[in-house]
């Protein structure tokens, strides 16, 4: 088998999706169900169908590529990941793994290959967590982790539903129909940017996935009293933002002093009402994203942080109600899939780091109902969730070359 990858059509292919943007290149912003990620997805549907795969949304607007193998009966052998992108990204994060899980499919049409298995690529719905607050929306209705009437709750910051908005954007059938029949896929390969700096600091090419870290978000509402800048006086305040203040510095503290790296927490959204600068903030809310490989340090984080909620309301005299948007349990990637990826590597010489994923991914949540791992590549000085973003040429290459391999494996 002579597998070839059509580089140039691949990142040509990259850069059209990174033109679907809400935001100015060289940042990408792709909102789910907003008219720019319909706009993608109707131009991703194309290129599925132009290769020959049969196209298929569930009713959250999951899409399924699929090539069908010659048994049509076994097992599926996925792959795929998110084009949806946080606001001010880049244009890799999910991407390459999209698009080059549907390279890697037509490169094993071009050579001649035919799958057993069908082998088919997954596009997720809302793998971020933007528009409704919590992460990996569609996998997790796939697995059953997030069950229909749940999901119903969630709402926007205009508080639209996840109904509301999935209809809006055509996406119609039950909630309930989502989670996949159990024995769907026989393996799940996702391909995906390492996110982080270990791959590019220690020279390696490829990184392949064995655990998955757990995260966990929560939404901390702060109230206080508002009132007049200049008239109010210091010892008659209770500052909604201040309060704030310092529960994001306890947070900080309770994750730098597990003495374990890999404890982290991040408050990426601070809302502050009314917003004037004449005005003493009387409501803040934040989003709070804490994450460990450890499950008990995780937890032990979410604690420090609900007595540091109540230590700071009493002594300041606000009222703190945190709300636990999720937490994971960390996913272990399957030996099977993890042997195929390391088997693909040693046939095209390439050497790889086996490491852990502290970003989450889909890949957590299909691993509860099917076995999977994940192929990563580096992605310079480790940035992503950032415009300046960046996978090599050569990188994207190598990675959809040892997914086609990996597939090829899976499915013969
Ligand atoms: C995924 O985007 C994550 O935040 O890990
Ligand atoms: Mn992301
Ligand atoms: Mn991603």
């Amino acid at each position: 088998m002579n597998l070839e990858i059509d580089r140039d059509g691949l990142l040509s292919e990259i850069e059209t999706l990174a033109a679907f943007s809400d935001a100015e290149a060289p940042a990408v912003t792709r909102i789910v169900f907003t008219a720019t990620d319909l706009k993608a997805r109707a131009w991703l549907k194309g290129r599925c169908e132009q290769s020959g795969l049969k196209v298929r949304y569930d009713a959250i607007g999951n899409a399924f590529a699929r090539w069908d193998g010659s048994d049509r009966a076994a097992p599926v052998v996925g792959t795929g990941s998110h084009i949806d992108a946080i606001p001010n990204a880049g244009k890799y994060d999910g991407v390459v793994g999209v698009l080059g899980g549907l390279e890697a499919i037509r490169a094993l049409q071009r050579c001649g290959f035919r799958p057993r298995n069908s082998i088919e690529l997954l596009v997720f719905t809302s793998e971020e967590p933007t528009r409704f607050g919590i992460g990996c929306l569609g996998s997790r209705l796939l697995s059953g982790a997030l069950l229909p009437a749940a999901a119903r709750k969630l709402t926007d910051k205009d508080g639209a539903t996840v109904d509301e908005v999935r209809r809006g954007a055509g996406f119609e059938g039950e909630l309930e129909e989502v989670k996949l029949p159990s024995g769907y896929h026989k393996a799940f390969v996702e391909l995906h940017i390492e996110q982080g700096p270990r791959l590019e600091r220690e020279h390696l090419p490829l990184g392949v996935v064995t655990k998955i870290a757990a995260p966990a978000s929560l939404r901390v509402s702060i109230e206080g009293a508002g009132g007049h800048a200049g008239a109010v006086l210091m010892p008659d305040r209770r500052d909604a933002l201040c309060a704030a203040a310092e529960l994001i510095l306890a947070i900080e503290n309770a994750a730098r002093s597990t003495g374990a790296i890999d404890t982290v927490a991040t408050v990426g959204i601070c809302e502050v009402f009314p917003g004037a600068v004449n005005s003493i903030p009387s409501q803040v809310r934040l989003s709070v994203d804490i994450r460990d490989t450890d499950l008990r340090r995780r937890d032990d984080v979410i604690q420090a942080l609900d007595t540091a909620c109540r230590a700071i309301s009493a002594k300041r005299q606000v009222s703190v109600r945190s709300e636990l948007l999720n937490a994971d349990a960390p996913g272990d990637c399957a030996p099977i899939v993890i042997e195929a990826l390391s088997q693909s590597c040693r046939k095209h010489r390439l050497t790889f780091l086996s490491m852990v994923s502290r970003a989450y991914h889909d890949s957590l949540f299909i691993g509860r109902i099917a076995p999977v791992a994940m192929l990563f590549i580096p992605c310079r000085d480790g940035y992503s969730h950032r415009p300046d973003e960046y996978a090599s040429p050569d990188d994207i290459v190598r990675g959809t070359l040892v997914l086609a391999e990996t597939l090829a494996i899976l499915s013969a």
